[in-house]
Formats: structure tokens, sequence, C-alpha cells
């Protein structure tokens, strides 16, 4: 058999690459390809398999008699939505996040709440020594909860301590540290990580445990990151905010058993992760005064509406190509609008540094934030403030019409309910009842710019 050669492998989505490059072309990640050797292929998947003795396997049919799995709420309900209403029984979660923002915290916390609500759980942390988390749970308060605690990596050992506890719940904290013996590379890279996720899931769905696999989103190199395992399992989180702020966002990004693009959102104190049940008053809670270049989104996360402030600053640029700062919003949408701004409503922002911030850390992506975007450009630009009571919500085409979407009504209730008694809308846009809000529908947006900033 030829020496199989190595390959080169992208850490940051795991696409292989036959030669080293600086630049993922799967993914366009930089410095994240690294050499690894194959892995050693042998059985039947590598001879040919024309014409030899398989097992028939058994087919069903599509109907089915059996219940929808009961799922088991932990009690904090951000977790428990995110998750898309609890925890299902033999199910592979991925909970990726940066290093230090919390995802131990989250899952000590969470494995402890499940734990009172009668699931066995364990708790196997490959980071830090057990006295280590034995301290994090004392400060959390949560020393007294029924979780069995291991600190181990070698992944054979935790299957054969899992087979022996057959626990429902476990977490692996993290991925990245889990060393599987029948896989010859380092610890983090690509093909342990993912042979190690491979046997956890496989363990899970197999003896109905369920297990949350920790990951770190990493930025160098040489440690594979969450998302070399995403598609292995059925429920990936992601765990988001800005270093200081106390706000974390915990978004699912993919779910086989609930709606994705859900959002929990917590606030970290010392006493750890508490719930924000309400978001919008907390993402609007850092507004002052009216200024310029404010403007509010009435959004939807997930299966709920979420209020958000779009800040603009517009400055004159000393530089040849003026800068493009843009945090928590679509950089390549922002683009876009800059390019309709121009060309359709003839607004230039040549010679122009634009910054655009979403208000509290959440990253909003909706195509719906396009007309309250522009908006907090705008007002920006011209150095007028908005109303303070005035919620925008749209999305812009490139011939600059204002397209309507989905959920208004629910967008105007949280509007409404948070004090908001004007909104502006594309024409269109299906709205009944909502009668304790001046609606505006504007057809495109020049006449937004009409409307709001004289002839523009
Ligand atoms: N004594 C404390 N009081 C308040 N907050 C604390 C305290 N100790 C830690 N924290 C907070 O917890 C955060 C670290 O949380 P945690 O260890 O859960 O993060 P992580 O994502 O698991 O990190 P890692 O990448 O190191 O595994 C710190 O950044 C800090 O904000
Ligand atoms: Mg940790
Ligand atoms: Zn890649």
């Amino acid at each position: 058999m030829a020496k199989a050669s190595a390959s080169f492998t992208c850490t940051e989505c795991g696409a292989v690459h036959r030669k080293w490059s600086g630049r993922c072309d799967a993914c366009g990640a930089w410095n994240a390809i690294v050499e690894e050797a194959p892995l050693s292929v042998s059985g039947p998947a590598s001879k040919s398999l024309g014409g030899a003795k398989g097992r028939r396997i058994d087919l069903t049919t599509l109907a089915t008699e059996e219940a929808p799995p009961p799922r088991t709420l932990c009690g904090m309900a951000e977790f428990d939505r995110v998750l898309g209403g609890g925890l299902v029984p033999a199910s592979a979660i991925l909970v990726g996040g940066d290093p230090g923002i919390g995802k131990s915290t989250l899952l000590l916390q969470a494995v402890a709440a499940f734990a009172r609500r009668g699931l066995k759980c364990l708790y196997i942390s490959g980071e830090e020594a057990s006295a280590q988390v034995r301290m994090r749970a004392a400060r959390l308060g949560l020393a007294d909860a029924p979780v069995q605690l291991g600190a181990e990596t070698n992944l054979r050992d935790i299957l054969t301590t899992l087979e022996a506890e057959r626990p429902d719940l476990v977490v692996i904290d993290s991925i990245q540290t889990m060393w599987a013996d029948m896989v010859e590379a380092a610890p983090g890279s690509v093909s342990q990580v993912r042979a190690a996720a491979h046997e956890l899931v496989t363990f899970a769905k197999s003896r109905g445990v369920s297990v949350v696999l920790v990951g770190h989103v990493t930025k160098e190199g040489q440690i594979a990151g969450p998302r070399v395992v995403e598609h292995m399992v059925d429920t990936v989180l992601y765990f988001e905010g800005e270093r200081g702020h106390q706000f974390r966002i915990l978004r699912a990004v993919k779910n086989r058993f609930g709606p994705a693009s859900e959002i929990g959102v917590f606030e970290m104190t010392g006493g750890g992760l508490a719930e924000v049940a309400n978001p919008s008053a907390l993402f609007l809670s850092e507004r002052g005064q009216p200024a310029p270049g404010s403007a509010v989104f009435a959004g939807i996360e997930g299966t709920r509406p979420v209020l958000t402030e779009i800040q603009a600053l517009v400055a004159p640029s000393s530089l040849a190509s003026p800068r493009r700062t843009v945090v928590g919003l679509d950089s390549g949408r922002v683009s876009t609008i800059l390019a309709v701004l121009e060309s359709r409503c003839g607004i230039p922002f040549a010679g122009l540094d634009v910054f655009l911030n979403v208000a509290g850390g959440l990253k909003v992506l909706e195509p719906a934030a396009d007309l309250a975007l522009a908006a907090a450009l705008l007002s920006a630009r011209e150095d007028v403030a908005l109303p303070p009571d005035l919620v925008i919500f749209g999305e812009i085409s490139l011939s600059a019409a204002l397209r309507p979407v989905g959920q208004a009504e629910n967008r105007l209730k949280e509007a409404e309910k948070l004090g908001f008694s004007q909104a502006i809308l594309p024409v269109g846009t299906k709205v009944e009842g909502s009668a304790g809000m001046a609606l505006r529908k504007l057809p495109d947006l020049v006449t937004f710019v009409g409307d709001m900033f004289g002839a523009g």
C-alpha cells in the first residue's frame, strides 16, 4: 500500500487541502491551515464495495406511534428556550465561545440545575482540576447540587466511566482537551477533536445519554475550532459577549429540536450568570438623551422580539480609503446600504469614516435591520437626532425599495410595551391591530430620506 501523504487541514472549518496556503478556500480563514497526518482508513471502507455482501438493513415507514421525546427543563428559562424548550434525551449539544467568556460557568450552572431537577449529571473537566471546579461551584452557590465531577482527558477512561455510570447528561469541558488514543495526533488537532466528538456523540445516541461538548473558539491556527464538529451534533450554541461588558448572549445557530437563531440573554455577576428576562429593556438601557446617529430597531431573535439601538458615527476621514468599522452588524450589508444611499439617494459617504455598532453587544443579522441601519447612518451624517419614541424596521433592496418583513405585529407590540409611540416600516407590511402606535409605511429609501431629513 502506498504511504499516505500528509494532508493540510483547516482548523476553522475542517476542510482538507492538498497543499498549504495562507487562506482557506472553503471558509476564508487566514493562517488556519495546518499539516496533519491523515487518518488511516482500514477495513471495508478502503476496499471496493461493489458486489460485497452486506447485511440488509431494516426499513420502516415514516409514521410513528411514539410520543415526542420528553424534554427536561432546567428552570433557567433563558437556557431552556435556547435548547428549543428543554433538554432532549440522547441529544448532542455543542457550546462554543471565546476563551474566558463564561462557558464553564454557564454549563456548571445548567448541569447543577438539571441535577436538582432529578437528572443524573456528570461534569468532566479536561481543563481544570476538580478543586478548581469545586471552588467555582462554591462561589456560584452550587456546592450542594448532586453533580458528579471528574477531571480527565483520556477519552477511553471517560467512555468506560460513562458506560458504568449511565448518566442522563454529561458535560465535556472542553472537547479540545480530549485525547483519543486510537488517533495519532496531538490533542486539540482537527483529527483528535473530530474523533473524540464522534465517539462521544455515538455513545450519546446509542446509550440515551445527552452530551454537551464545550468548544473554544480559537483565533490562532494549531487548535481546532468548534466548527469542525458542528455537523456531528444536534444543537450548536454559541456564547457571545463583548469584553468589558457584562452581557452574554447564548445563541442557537443550529437546532434539530427547535428553532435556530433563538437567543438567551444573561448578565455576568459575581454570583454567576443571571438571566435577563427582558432583553429589550436591557439593550436600550444605556440610551441617554436623543442624539444624532442613534436609531432603534425593532428586531426578532428566534421567537422573541428584541429592540436594539443601532449607533452610527460619521466623521471626515484623513485616509485614502475611509474606515468602515462595524460591530454587531453584517459588514457586507453595511457596504450595500452605503452604496444604495450613494447611488439611489445621492448621499455620498466617500471621504467619511463610518463607525457602526449595536449597543449592548448583540449581533443583529436580520435583513430587517437595513432601514434602521440606514436611519442611524443618515442621522449621524446630517447631525439630526431621530425622535426618541420612534422604532424602525424594513429591508432595503438594491433599487432602494423597502421590502416588508415578517412578524411586524410582534415587533410593534414589543415597541409599544417599552413606551415607543411611532414606527416607520415598509409599505405592504401586514399589520392588524397595534392601535397604540402611529405607523408610517414608506415605499422606498428616497421617501424616507425626504421625510426624515428634508429633501436629502
Ligand atoms: N470571583 C469572580 N467574581 C466574578 N466574576 C468572576 C470571578 N471569577 C471569574 N469570573 C468571571 O468568569 C469569567 C470566566 O468564566 P469561565 O471560566 O466560566 O469562562 P470559560 O469560557 O469557561 O473560560 P475558559 O476559556 O478559560 O475555559 C471571567 O472572565 C470572569 O468574568
Ligand atoms: Mg472553561
Ligand atoms: Zn476553512
